[in-house]
């Protein structure tokens, strides 16, 4: 990965859970980085994120439907890699129209300004699979229907078609990694707007009991450092541009399972399985797991860590700073 060094590089999103994890490895591989992200308190933006790196990364607080901040953030940049996002698929639901403003409409706008001020730019999106909605079969790959659940999965599948479009169209360089549940230090525990497995961790931690919706739902899970190493792959490599591809994970678990391992790794705490709340149930997608052999055959991927081993380091993660995720 010595390629990054001295690259120019502007990470959307970048204070976020995500987006911090690739910016620490991308400062270690000696880029240039630019953060830019608008700290709405209910997202996952948190400036402790980049504790210990934050004189070594420039920092834009702006907001990605600024069009103006973006025209000149994204001129000279190497690569952008495209996070920024409104994540909550519960909020998609009760305010659709910020969802479509952030995920939708300020995508196609940030395309745009590339293609007129930086074509050269190479672009990864960070897309979802929730794009899929409710799985017709198991494991699922790219070529599964796209019929998304929610008014969060629709906006992001426009998001990831418009990068795709792009690259045929314009010769814009994009291409989108379809992430499964990602997790892992830094993510947001505050609440259970980013992942359920937030507030699960930050119960854990706290010694509180934390419920567990359903249980025997099926799921892959992505620790981040895994996810940061897809997206490093996808920007250097050519033969990835205008493609997508799901990332998975080393195994497939149950939530039931998932809860049982994390109380077990923690060295302790209690769980209580429950109905899923209504408004839930109606965009719950069931079991899913995704079919990852395209990123793994074509870019080399290859995840390292078992859920088991993420679990670990996520925990000793918040039992450290706790305090700033609160
Ligand atoms: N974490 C997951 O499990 C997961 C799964 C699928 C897809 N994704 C996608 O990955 C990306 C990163 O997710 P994350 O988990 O790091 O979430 P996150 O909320 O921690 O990161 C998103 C960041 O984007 C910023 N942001 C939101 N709207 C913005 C705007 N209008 N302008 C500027 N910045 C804005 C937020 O402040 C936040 O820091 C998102 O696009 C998300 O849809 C994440």
């Amino acid at each position: 990965m010595d390629f990054y060094n001295g690259k120019q590089i502007l990470i959307t999103g970048g204070l976020g859970f995500i987006g911090s994890n690739l910016a620490r490895r991308l400062v270690e591989l000696g880029a240039d980085v630019t953060l830019v992200d608008s700290l709405i308190p209910e997202y996952g933006g948190n400036l402790f994120n980049i504790a210990g790196i934050e004189h070594k990364v420039r920092i834009n607080i702006s907001d990605v439907r600024d069009e103006h901040s973006m025209r000149y953030l994204v001129q000279s940049q190497d690569y952008l890699f495209n996070l920024a996002g409104q994540t909550s698929h519960m909020d998609s639901m009760q305010d659709p129209n910020t969802d479509l403003e952030i995920n939708c409409r300020a995508q196609l706008s940030i395309l745009e300004t590339c293609r007129r001020y930086n074509p050269k730019i190479k672009i990864v999106f960070a897309s979802t699979r929730q794009v899929y909605g409710k799985p017709a079969y198991l494991p699922v790959d790219e070529r599964h229907l796209l019929r998304p659940m929610d008014v969060n999965g629709i906006n992001k599948m426009a998001g990831e078609w418009y990068h795709i479009l792009y690259n045929n169209v314009y010769g814009i360089r994009a291409c989108a990694l379809r992430l499964t549940n990602t997790y892992g230090p830094r993510m947001r525990i505050k609440d259970a707007r980013q992942t359920f497995l937030g507030v699960w961790i930050r119960s854990l931690v706290e010694g509180k009991p934390f419920e567990v919706w359903g249980g025997e739902q099926l799921r892959d899970f992505t620790y981040v450092d895994d996810a940061v190493e897809a997206f490093l792959l996808a920007a250097v490599r050519e033969d990835a541009n205008g493609q997508v591809y799901n990332l998975g994970g080393c195994e497939v678990i149950s939530l039931r399972e998932l809860a049982e391992l994390s109380v077990k790794i923690n060295g302790g705490g209690n769980f209580q399985v429950q109905d899923f709340p209504a408004e839930r149930k109606r965009i719950d997608i069931g079991d899913y797991y995704a079919d990852d052999r395209n990123i793994r055959k074509e870019l080399g991927w290859e995840p390292q860590f078992n859920v088991g081993k993420g679990l670990a380091r996520t925990l000793n993660y918040y039992c450290s700073h706790l305090e700033h995720y609160l």
